[in-house]
């Protein structure tokens, strides 16, 4: 049987909520992965380093002992954040970056920054105390159309943003467009980006042709397939700049299959399997290691991980749901599909 051992990789970018919700989901995440960057959308968003705190203390408590994993922690940026919000912040071992959302841009993003300019000092702060800037990189302008507004943002605001703060380490989470791409590639060192495995396995129509399929809603939203190809070829290239993030962003199944469904796909059940799955189709099995485990701990300034991991060529099915308290349900990406890649326990 075909088998591939890795550093054990990092999630650098995930949702797991709070609660039952996170009590379903922790654990699929800790069984693959070292360490996890911690979403901060939560209600009320994650904005200082106490809370940060006692979130990360309710990850540990709903963490198996079996499994040595790290919440590596965010804070949400808002208009009101401060110079000492950042200060605290670079000072904490906890907490590792700030997320910029757009206000209205996503899932718990109403309290996300209205005025980009207001946070220049709080960016000015970060600069100087090399804290890294999460980006959800997309406009919220209602006029402008949902697939241009990642495009958008990067002409408008990333680039404006990586001008006047040159030194500011940036990740544009979750990139979607052929555009960041080539942003991001022709960036200086200090620019990165996260892929998820939703955004490397499908394009809109996957979710809009023969019925909508709101299981594959989130955001950004998936582009077309050109854009796909791009993606693929920046996550397999081996350049450093593009490293794994989920984005699993668990809802449970009634929000989802829903006349206004939530955005985001549960994809951390097997992130490791998805993506082995995407590197295979591409034929670049041996660059998934750099992807999942090396580039984004370098990015963060971190150690690499030392344990190592290995997936197997075998076929599974995954699950049409995870029971949630025993009386709700949550939708994995996949759901009562073949995967091909598993992570030998
Ligand atoms: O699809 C998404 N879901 N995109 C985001 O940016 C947020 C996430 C969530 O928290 O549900
Ligand atoms: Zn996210």
């Amino acid at each position: 049987m075909q088998q591939l051992t890795l550093t054990q990789p990092d999630d650098w970018h995930l949702h797991v909520r709070t609660g039952e919700l996170l009590k379903t989901v922790i654990n699929h995440t800790a069984r693959q992965f070292a360490r996890a960057i911690i979403m901060p959308n939560l209600q009320p968003p994650v904005t200082n380093v106490s809370q940060a705190l006692s979130y990360q203390q309710e990850i540990h408590q709903a963490t198996s002992g079996e499994y040595n994993f790290t919440p590596l922690m965010v804070l949400y940026l808002t208009n009101t954040t401060t110079i000492e919000d950042v200060q605290q912040a670079a000072a904490s071992s906890a907490v590792h970056a700030f997320k910029l959302y757009p206000a209205g841009a996503t899932t718990n993003s109403d309290q996300g920054v209205t005025d980009l300019d207001a946070v220049f000092p709080v960016f000015a702060a970060m600069e100087e105390l090399n804290l890294p800037l999460l980006i959800h990189g997309e406009v919220t302008n209602p006029e402008i159309d949902i697939f241009d507004r990642e495009r958008i943002f990067i002409e408008q605001k990333l680039s404006v943003i990586h001008q006047h703060f040159p030194q500011l380490r940036i990740v544009l989470e979750h990139v979607t467009t052929q555009e960041a791409v080539q942003f991001v590639t022709q960036a200086p060192d200090n620019i990165s980006a996260t892929i998820t495995p939703q955004h490397l396995m499908y394009n809109r129509n996957t979710m809009l042709v023969g019925g909508i399929k709101p299981h594959y809603y989130c955001l950004p939203i998936l582009k077309r397939e050109t854009h796909r190809e791009a993606l693929i070829e920046a996550a397999t290239s081996g350049s450093p700049k593009f490293f794994l993030g989920t984005d699993s962003a668990p809802h449970l199944t009634h929000l989802k299959e829903n006349s206004c469904g939530c955005a985001g796909c549960y994809s951390a059940y097997a992130a490791i399997e998805l993506y082995a799955e995407v590197f295979d189709q591409a034929g670049a099995l041996d660059k998934l290691e750099g992807f999942a485990s090396f580039y984004g701990a370098d990015f963060y300034q971190l150690k690499r991980n030392t344990r190592k991991i290995t997936l197997e060529k075998t076929s599974w099915e995954v699950p049409e749901f995870y029971s949630v308290a025993d009386k709700s349900r949550l939708t994995p990406l996949k759901a009562g599909e073949t995967l091909h890649w598993k992570l030998q326990a």
